[in-house]
């Protein structure tokens, strides 16, 4: 942040999304281009460079460009240089892998078939369960990465803990999220909003939200505790809605669009559209609920949703979402005070409204 904490007339040219995934085969020539990569192991590194090349395009960059956006708001252009840009970028792309990760893992245990528009690793001719040790190389390329770019920066083990306690909160909320949604074992009275909250504050909002802006503060040399909290008040709020939104277009959105086809009704998921429906349905309509939710017959996957409609969810989620950016914007004004409001203004205009 600037001296005087207000912005000042120069800013920099933010990095958008060309400029971002411009830099990412520098991403990958620094990892295939390891010192521990000896020849005997050159099949492994290939493998490697295959893996991140699949599974980490194709999305929307949004956790990447939010680290470097937010570094550029943080660390005004006159005070930092070339390379400390370069470093934002780095992390920013540690986020990204981080993601991918989860992802790898998160649709062999969601029995997913298509994401980012295209077969799920785990379901590529030759690939399988395989994919298991995939995600962990993903996992460990953060660390070597971070390892090769910010070992001298001062906020080096902020970031080396920041990593590994957001990846320990949503491996506790992937938990939470498998063992809520048991195959075969509907049990309705598991979807509970408070159990919700939980779910996808863990499993969400954490890596999502909190992630990138907090690795940039640290960049930035904010430290402070009281700080990294009142962002945390606002980048949770958001996760939980971000997850809202994916829980509603995993339903509602189109395939095509979103680039993946939705499982939650079929895999038993605490969904937030299931939470809803609970609220509203008649015992009749609970019944109907509990015959055909959490199973694969895509007759009953269409019965759920001919209750959803019913129900009117669609316009309750609309409802919502407007009640909740409402809140959020509060939520802003109160606690981004010493923190430039753009950073939580930006990121809120980004998901708002969006289709996928
Ligand atoms: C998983 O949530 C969140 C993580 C990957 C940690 P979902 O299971 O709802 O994510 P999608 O819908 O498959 O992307
Ligand atoms: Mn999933
Ligand atoms: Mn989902």
């Amino acid at each position: 942040m600037s001296k005087n904490g207000k912005q000042q007339d120069v800013a920099a040219a933010a990095v958008g999304p060309e400029k971002f995934v411009g830099f990412f085969p520098q991403i990958v020539r620094d990892l295939v281009d390891d010192e521990l990569h000896t020849p005997e192991i050159a099949d492994a590194v290939d493998r490697l460079k295959m893996v991140i090349e699949y599974n980490a395009l194709g999305g929307k960059y949004n956790r990447g460009l939010t680290v470097v956006a937010t570094f550029q708001e943080l660390v005004r252009p006159d005070q930092h240089d070339e390379k400390s840009l370069q470093r934002a970028m780095v992390v920013g792309w540690c986020v990204e892998l981080l993601q991918s990760f989860f992802l790898v893992a998160d649709d062999i245990m969601d029995y997913s078939e298509t994401r980012r528009g295209r077969t799920c690793w785990y379901k590529k001719e030759g690939i399988g369960l395989d994919a298991v040790n995939d995600s962990f190389l993903i996992e460990s390329s953060i660390y070597r990465l971070l390892k090769r770019h910010c070992r001298d920066q001062p906020y080096y083990l902020n970031l080396l803990e920041l990593f590994l306690l957001m990846t320990y909160q949503t491996q506790l909320g992937q938990a939470l999220d498998l063992i809520t949604a048991p195959l075969s074992q509907v049990d309705l009275n598991r979807f509970t909003e408070q159990r919700y909250k939980a779910i996808v504050k863990h499993k969400t909002a954490f890596y999502s939200f909190y992630l990138p802006v907090a690795a940039a503060m640290y960049m930035a040399g904010i430290e402070d505790e009281k700080q990294h909290e009142h962002a945390k008040a606002i980048l949770l709020e958001m996760g939980e809605f971000f997850q809202i939104q994916d829980d509603f277009l995993d339903c509602f959105g189109d395939p095509e669009v979103t680039g993946k086809i939705g499982t939650d009704i079929q895999d038993n998921k605490c969904s937030w559209l299931v939470v809803e429906c609970l609220k509203r349905a008649s015992p009749k309509q609970r019944q109907l609920l509990e015959e055909n939710y959490g199973q694969k017959d895509p007759d009953k996957v269409a019965c759920v949703k001919r209750l959803y409609n019913q129900l009117d969810l669609q316009a309750v989620y609309k409802e919502y979402e407007e009640s909740s950016y409402q809140r959020l914007l509060a939520l802003i004004s109160q606690h981004a005070q010493q923190l430039p409001s753009q950073v939580f203004l930006g990121l809120a205009q980004k998901i708002y409204k969006r289709q996928k």
